[in-house]
């Protein structure tokens, strides 16, 4: 895949940084810490080849093909999505290799879903998908083998999920996995492709003992779901699943042959609050909302940034003090305003115009709001913007 264009279409306030220090980031404004972010890219991709996994990190979270590139360059096989839009975004900016690990069911968007698996055939790369009904399967051949007379045929990969303790999406594990795969290979534009077993819940469950609990059911229901697939006579190429939280565990298993995980590249405050599972890589934070005090008073201060900057499904942000910035809480003060707290007896609040530094409770949400990423090198003390990176797919939710 070729590197995608760092800046393209970009607002010309955010192109405008490259080159210059950090302290030229008007806020409130999304930071990337570029060393932090590359260390995390090498420490997944070192595990995935370590252990022969294949990584497919999800791109719901950076929603960027620069980022992509960066993943697949260091190993990774492509990326998922959730949404066909995420898919065309990331597709018209150069990614080839991206799995829906979604249902799609709507006619005229699997109309372009098959579109998109033609186009992305034609540049040598495939489209893969998940479904979890007969209805989807049904509705997805007709779009794909629809196409004009003396078109190609487009060959989708159809992932069957299955529900392995989200309770979200997937057919329960067993019997109902095996009629799926039976009726998707009944058909020319489809190919069986596996299953797919992700457990978000168990992601952020915080003891790491609740996490291997969680896997270990999940890797039974993906055996026995296996063996009646296979004993129905259709080969399994693969499984895929596993986020941040569990990726060790569903390695460990040796039940699932890919890796879904997105968010260690960046890290946030919910994940950094699960307790470390020493099997896994250590991650750091390297996503930031670079803010700045608008208003100080005796008992606390109050900065730029609110929830039109970061999401707050996971929680508030969490303050990140450089060194010799004291402690310091964050509480909500509605759209455009954080309410800073000291969290010690004894610190200094900031002044007006002093940065705060946020590291957000959840990253693919947050992402969501901005239209780049300013990547910094050097630190955030210190750095100078290197590149902005596009969020290609930014608002794409259909
Ligand atoms: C289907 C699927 N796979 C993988 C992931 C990646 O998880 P994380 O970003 O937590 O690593 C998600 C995240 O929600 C997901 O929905």
């Amino acid at each position: 895949m070729k590197t995608p264009p760092d800046s393209h279409a970009m607002p010309a306030t955010l192109a405008s940084l490259t080159g210059q220090g950090v302290e030229a980031i008007d806020t409130p404004a999304l930071v990337i810490d570029l060393d932090a972010m590359e260390r995390n890219l090498a420490r997944m991709a070192a595990f995935a080849r370590t252990h022969g996994m294949r990584l497919r990190p999800h791109a719901k979270m950076h929603k960027s093909a620069a980022l992509a590139a960066l993943q697949m360059q260091a190993g990774a096989v492509g990326v998922c999505v959730q949404k066909t839009s995420e898919a065309e975004a990331l597709a018209t900016a150069g990614v080839t290799d991206l799995y829906i690990s979604n249902e799609v069911i709507d006619p005229a968007k699997l109309q372009r879903v098959a579109t998109l698996a033609q186009r992305l055939q034609a540049a040598g790369g495939r489209l893969a998908i998940a479904v979890d009904s007969l209805e989807g399967i049904a509705r997805l051949a007709a779009a794909v083998e629809g196409r004009a007379a003396g078109a190609a045929q487009t060959l989708v990969d159809v992932f069957v999920e299955i529900d392995v303790g989200q309770g979200r999406c997937g057919v329960p594990p067993g019997e109902a996995a095996v009629v799926l795969a039976q009726a998707i290979a009944a058909h020319d534009g489809l190919r069986f492709a596996g299953l797919q077993a992700y457990h978000g819940r168990a992601q952020h469950q915080r003891g790491v003992d609740e996490r291997r609990h969680a896997i270990a059911l999940a890797a039974q229901a993906v055996q026995r779901t296996r063996a009646l697939i296979e004993a129905a006579g259709l080969p399994l190429p693969l499984v895929t699943g596993a986020g941040t939280g569990t990726f060790a565990l569903e390695t460990a298993s040796g039940v699932w042959g890919e890796l879904q995980a997105g968010s260690y590249l960046f890290m946030d405050a919910d994940y950094a609050a699960n307790v470390h599972d020493p099997a896994q890589p250590a991650f750091e934070h390297a996503l930031f909302i670079k803010s700045q005090v608008i208003s100080a008073g005796a008992t606390h201060a109050v900065c730029d940034a609110g929830h039109k900057s970061h999401a707050i499904d996971s929680g508030l942000p969490r303050v990140h003090a450089l060194p010799g910035q004291g402690a310091m809480t964050f509480a909500n003060g509605g759209d455009e305003h954080g309410i800073l707290h000291l969290a010690e007896a004894g610190g200094e609040l900031p002044k007006i115009g002093d940065t705060v530094w946020l590291i957000p409770g959840h990253c693919d949400p947050t992402v969501n709001l901005h239209d780049g990423l300013i990547g910094v090198r050097g630190g955030l003390a210190q750095g100078t913007v290197e590149r902005i990176i596009r969020v290609d797919a930014r608002g794409a939710l259909t």
